[in-house]
């Protein structure tokens, strides 16, 4: 069985993957990766660790964009992405989706100052607070 995951942010990076599993061990990981050439670089490098046991993979650590894209990915083909991000709207107030939140992250507001700076989540009543700090907690790995 193939299992296949993406990520994308069109414009910027985007990783498409797909693996074979036998006896829990990755087979024929095959990938196509979009972005800058230090993207291209770094992927290069992450693929070379995606071998043998799918569980064992390392996971990238740092909070920059390239791991925080690379970590989430190999979570997720490991089952084990959990981040709070809602379907819909984050945050009510001002209309922004969970998804453009955690692409902000991804992209540097790594504070609620710098995610109200980039995308107005949070500007309004401030019932989104708890939320959006959930996220940004999660990606960064403050929990
Ligand atoms: S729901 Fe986000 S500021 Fe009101």
């Amino acid at each position: 069985m193939t299992n296949k995951i993406s990520w994308a942010h069109p414009g910027r990076e985007e990783v498409h993957i797909q693996w074979g599993l036998e006896k829990d061990q990755l087979t024929d990981v095959s990938m196509k990766v979009i972005g800058s050439l230090p993207f291209l670089r770094y992927s290069q490098e992450i693929k070379k660790t995606l071998t043998g046991p799918l569980e064992n993979l390392p996971i990238p650590s740092g909070s920059t964009s390239f791991a925080l894209i690379w970590r989430e990915v190999i979570l997720r083909m490991q089952n084990k992405w959990k981040a709070p991000i809602p379907d819909g709207d984050l945050c009510h107030c001002r209309k922004v989706s969970g998804e453009k939140v955690a692409r902000a992250i991804v992209y540097g507001a790594h504070s609620l100052d710098e995610l109200r700076l980039r995308t107005s989540a949070n500007t309004g009543c401030g019932t989104c607070l708890n939320d959006a700090q959930s996220i940004i907690d999660y990606y960064l790995v403050k929990k």
